[in-house]
């Protein structure tokens, strides 16, 4: 099966083109072209994205982008069986502009549309590496880890997720970029709190690990950003002992890192699970990688999506919709609306 991938739902224009196995596995498929582009030019100056600007940027950019997919994997639009978009979660704007263009296709072309969890995409991303992580398989608990999400889900099989926890107001990645703003540092605010990191000493302040209780696996950010704001005011008028930007960076992520590590560890040994798949954007930060390997020890199996398959693509949508028409072959889609808000637990096994 040959499936056409659009993703939208933030500030990246992505389309890419799947071929997937004949059978039920997942790691069979085969990328054949993947093109994101990003728009973080367009917001780096705003210090986050700005909806309005994203969904003018989606318009302009979906068709060069869909134009350069199709080339580099030398394909034709008549020649695809089906196409998968990002229904939601996410900006509508520019869920919209994907859903419009999906739709365009998948009728001109006579083939089943499917729209798709964001989530979905990134859960079942690690399938896409070349050469896959050996030995991942089914059952493992996912940790995903984004701008706008920081869930914990076991994922018994395909199409086959229970909810273990979720945060409950900022994702993990706000409390980078909203730590970052306070730090004077650029956007997005992961990448740039872990270089400043990089040379400070994460035991200096000992900001709150909230939420520690083993057995449950809801997070909590909001606070913690809100300890780096009293540090800073209070480093500011002497109250405390002045730390540099790297040690205050440092002592940040840590806290971050170790919140992450020891709940997604508890959860594999609640639910009796020995893998464990980190997938979004903060998925990529090496310290939060270095924390998980300490706290897991040899017990548990890691496994890390590369760099272009952590942060948003469409090669992991085609590869959600192929799991998806698996079970429902011919999905609806006249009425196929985006969904800016869409809780995660709508596609566990338990949602609800
Ligand atoms: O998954 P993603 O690319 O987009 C969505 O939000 O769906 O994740 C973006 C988030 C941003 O908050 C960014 O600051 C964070 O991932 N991020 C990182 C790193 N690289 C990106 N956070 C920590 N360390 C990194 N190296
Ligand atoms: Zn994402």
């Amino acid at each position: 099966m040959i499936i056409l991938g659009l993703e939208s739902s933030c500030d990246e224009t992505a389309a890419a083109i799947v071929e997937t196995g004949d059978g039920a596995r997942p790691g069979d498929a085969r990328v054949l072209a993947s093109v994101v582009f990003s728009q973080l030019a367009e917001h780096a100056h705003y210090g986050g994205v700005v909806p309005e600007l994203a969904s003018r940027a989606h318009i302009r950019h979906i068709g060069p982008v869909l134009k350069e997919t199709f080339q580099a994997a030398r394909w034709t639009p008549e020649k695809l069986d089906a196409v998968a978009v990002t229904q939601g979660p996410g900006l509508i704007g520019g869920l919209l502009v994907g859903l419009a263009v999906a739709k365009g296709i998948a009728l001109a072309a006579g083939i089943p549309l499917v729209g798709i969890h964001h989530m979905e995409g990134h859960l079942l991303s690690p399938f896409l590496a070349d050469p896959l992580p050996d030995p991942l398989d089914f059952p493992f608990v996912a940790l995903l880890v984004s701008g706008g999400h920081t869930i914990l889900l076991h994922v018994r099989g395909l199409q086959d997720y229970v909810f273990l926890g979720q945060t409950r107001d900022d994702a993990v990645g706000e409390a980078f970029d909203k730590g970052a703003r306070l730090l004077g540092l650029g956007y997005p605010g992961g990448p740039a709190i872990e270089k400043a990191a990089r040379q400070g000493d994460r035991q200096c302040i000992a900001f709150p690990r909230i939420l520690l209780d083993k057995k449950k696996f809801d997070f909590s950010f909001s606070g913690l950003k809100t300890a780096l704001k009293v540090q800073l005011s209070r480093q500011k008028t002497g109250e405390v002992p002045e730390h540099g930007l790297h040690d205050v960076a440092a002592a940040y992520q840590e806290a971050i890192v170790d919140t992450l590590a020891f709940k997604a560890i508890a959860a594999c040994h609640h639910v009796g699970c020995r893998r464990l798949l980190v997938a979004g954007g903060v998925g990529a930060n090496l310290r939060l990688r270095e924390r998980l390997g300490e706290v897991a020890a040899a017990k548990i199996a890691l496994f890390f999506p590369p760099l272009s398959l952590c942060t948003d693509n469409a090669a992991m949508i085609a590869l959600a919709g192929w799991a998806n028409l698996r079970q429902q072959p011919n999905p609806r889609w006249d009425s196929l609306d985006a969904k800016a808000r869409w809780p995660i637990q709508e596609i566990c096994a338990d949602g609800v």
